[in-house]
Order: C-alpha cells, then sequence, then structure tokens
C-alpha cells in the first residue's frame, strides 16, 4: 500500500497518530491512550466546576502538550434550573413505589451518601452551563457534546481556538451541525454504550459521511477491534470513537467486578432500554432493566426525572459491590473484548489489526 490508510484527515487535524479516539471517564485511560498516538476526551458530564478544572490541569501536566477533548451532555430538553431536591419532589408516586417494590425485592441497599448522578450536568441547564464556561476558561483543544447540539457554542468555542465536535444518533442532527458549522461529527449508531439511537452504525457512518464534505465523520458504536476500524474507514469516516473498549482496560478505575462482567458478556447481555435516564441507552443488563421492561411496570419518566429516581438503585449497587445488581454502559461490541490490555496494547492491536484487514482487502498479504 503507498497510501498509509490510518493516517486521515482527522489525524491532521487533531495532530495524531491514529485515527482512534477513547471516551473515558477515566484519566489515566485518557493519558494512556494519548501517550500511545491516539486521541482522548474525557467524560465530565458528572462532574462540578472545581473537579472539571482540576482533571484538566492533571491531563495536561502528563500529555507534553498533546490534544485531548473533553465531553459534556448539552440537552435541550433539560429544565432551565432548579435544585436536586425540587426535582426530586416532581417523581410521581406511581414511579416512586414501583422503585420501592424493585428495592425491597433484590434487597437494594441504600446509597451511603448523596448518588454521584445528582451533579450530572445534563439534570438541568444551568449546570451544564457552568460545567461549559470551565473548558471555555481552560480553552481545553476540543469540546465534545454527548447531548443535544453544540451549535450556540461554536462562536464562543472558535474565538478561544476550540474545536467542537457533536455526537449524533439521527442523519437529520448530523446536517444540522454541520450547517452550523462543527468541525466534527460523531456518528454513532444503535450498537453504542450508553444513550444511543436506534439507527444502525452502518447506516448512520455511512448517510453522514455522504453529506459531510470536508468535515470529519467519526464512527462510533460497537467499535471494539481494528477491523472495525477498518470497515467504518471504508465507510467513510475518518477515525472511531470507542466507548465500551476502555472500561476493562489495565489503567481503567471501574470496579474490578463491572471489568469481571465485561469480559464475559456478548450483545446478549445488553439491554437498550429507558429504564436509567428516560432516553433509550445501552447498558448491561440488571434486575433494574429487567424490571421496568415488564408488561406491569408503570411509564417510564421523562428526563431528568427516570435520572433521578434509578440513580439509588445504581449508587447502592456501586457502594456495597453488589455484582447481582451493577450494571454499567455497555455496547454490543463487548463480545470481541476478552481481555483486560493495557491501553497501549489495545490502540497497537487495533492498528495492527486494521492494516491488516486492509491487507487482505487489496490482495496484499498474499
Ligand atoms: C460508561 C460509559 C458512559 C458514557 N457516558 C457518555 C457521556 O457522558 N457522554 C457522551 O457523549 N457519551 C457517553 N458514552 C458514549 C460514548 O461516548 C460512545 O459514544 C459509545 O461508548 C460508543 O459506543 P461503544 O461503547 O460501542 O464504543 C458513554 C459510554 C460509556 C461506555
Amino acid at each position: 500500500m503507498t497510501h498509509d490508510p490510518l493516517r486521515t484527515k482527522l489525524c491532521d487535524m487533531l495532530g495524531i497518530e491514529f485515527p482512534i479516539i477513547a471516551f473515558t471517564h477515566c484519566k489515566d485511560v485518557a493519558v494512556a491512550v494519548i501517550n500511545s498516538g491516539g486521541f482522548a476526551v474525557l467524560g465530565e458530564a458528572m462532574h462540578e466546576a472545581d473537579q472539571i478544572s482540576q482533571d484538566i490541569n492533571w491531563i495536561r501536566e502528563r500529555v507534553d502538550g498533546k490534544p485531548f477533548g473533553i465531553d459534556l451532555v448539552l440537552p435541550a430538553s433539560a429544565p432551565p434550573g432548579g435544585s436536586v431536591e425540587d426535582l426530586l419532589t416532581k417523581i410521581p408516586a406511581e414511579q416512586r413505589a414501583f422503585e420501592q417494590e424493585i428495592k425491597k425485592k433484590y434487597d437494594v441497599p441504600d446509597p451511603k451518601d448523596k448518588p454521584d448522578l445528582y451533579s450530572w450536568g445534563g439534570l438541568n441547564q444551568a449546570m451544564a452551563r457552568a460545567q461549559l464556561d470551565v473548558l471555555l476558561d481552560e480553552k481545553v483543544p476540543v469540546i465534545c457534546s454527548g447531548l443535544g447540539s453544540p451549535a450556540f457554542l461554536l462562536d464562543a468555542a472558535h474565538e478561544r481556538g476550540i474545536k467542537v465536535f457533536g455526537l449524533v444518533g439521527k442523519t437529520r442532527q448530523a446536517k444540522r451541525q454541520l450547517e452550523a458549522g462543527v468541525d466534527g461529527i460523531i456518528a454513532q449508531g444503535f450498537d453504542a454504550a450508553g444513550h444511543t439511537g436506534a439507527m444502525g452504525t452502518f447506516s448512520i457512518v455511512a448517510e453522514v459521511a455522504a453529506i459531510a464534505g470536508d468535515t470529519p465523520i467519526i464512527a462510533a458504536g460497537g467499535v471494539t477491534t481494528g477491523r472495525h476500524l477498518a470497515a467504518a474507514l471504508c465507510l467513510g469516516a475518518s477515525g472511531v470513537w470507542t466507548g465500551t473498549l476502555w472500561l476493562p482496560c489495565r489503567e481503567s478505575d471501574n470496579d474490578m467486578i463491572i471489568k469481571e462482567k465485561l469480559i464475559a458478556a456478548n450483545s446478549e447481555d445488553t439491554s437498550w432500554s429507558t429504564s436509567i435516564s428516560g432516553m433509550t441507552m445501552r447498558v448491561l443488563k440488571c434486575p433494574w432493566t429487567e424490571e421496568w421492561a415488564k408488561p406491569e411496570a408503570p411509564q417510564v419518566l421523562p428526563p431528568p426525572y427516570q435520572m433521578l429516581l434509578s440513580s439509588d438503585y445504581i449508587q447502592g449497587a456501586n457502594d456495597f459491590r453488589r455484582d447481582d445488581l451493577m450494571t454499567e454502559a455497555c455496547g454490543q461490541g463487548v463480545g470481541s473484548i476478552t481481555e483486560m490490555k493495557p491501553a497501549r496494547q489495545i490502540v497497537s492491536d487495533m492498528v495492527e489489526e486494521a492494516l491488516t484487514a486492509f491487507e487482505r482487502i487489496t490482495g496484499e498479504d498474499e
């Protein structure tokens, strides 16, 4: 091959060696991927402003000037403000009673403290805005919006030399964001961990790539091997955005119970459920998702109320390390993750496997 197929316009835009982006909540994973030639985006939607600022500086001290991104959620549908306590009072009695029934049935412990999800930026717009202000002040190289269009922040970001990427689950969302002038689009398909729409990864990546012009498209949803990376580039993407892949890696600070569950899991162990946040989300199946899937379950609440309702179950399960209850966002590509590898090895295996796939396609392996 005369041209390196892994050298894409995303690599040129970000100044990275390989077109592999890790989405992670773990700073150690982010730094390991960045220092292995990839790019990392740290999910900060659950942190308050001070913590975000500390995390940004922690990363900066370890990557020798290399770029990185920070991801927030900016859902336009979130209430404008209001304390968590106010929001909690609006949870209807029927859904609260069902939550209590599940807790009793499975002996779910109460959380040790306030659930982490109470500081999720998707709960109200004022929280998300305070988080965003830190990213603008810190002039982080890339801001990514996991939920909601980032069009409103483009001018402020670009004035500060910040690139803005939007994550979409529908082609029409991509079209609107491209017209607004985002610097990159993450086209995320049904296979993905976390909040994800109904469009398959193959379909959304191909459709969005076809309308993107020079803007790099990054494929997400089910990407866990180098073969997925090669396929994504063939579909017209300039790189991949991966989440599940890093959860069980060596550097990850995830609980060992979750890491082991992920290593053992296949795609059928995931559930595409609204029961966690009120929006469709792919997670590892657990009693909470299974109970809400039953016909007798009440209607799931709209965001952000369902997230507040599920947060006690999730935090109680995590605090007491109850492997029968614990869950985590998890994509369908989990079936290809069979070992707990260091991040650097994940990057190099992915690169090697993608190159082998391209050689096989072009007959250069013969
Ligand atoms: C534990 C976990 C939490 C996630 N939380 C967020 C989030 O806060 N914001 C966001 O944009 N994406 C979030 N995602 C989705 C990822 O950004 C990514 O799009 C997704 O993991 C891609 O699919 P994959 O897991 O199959 O690689 C999360 C993913 C995981 C695994």
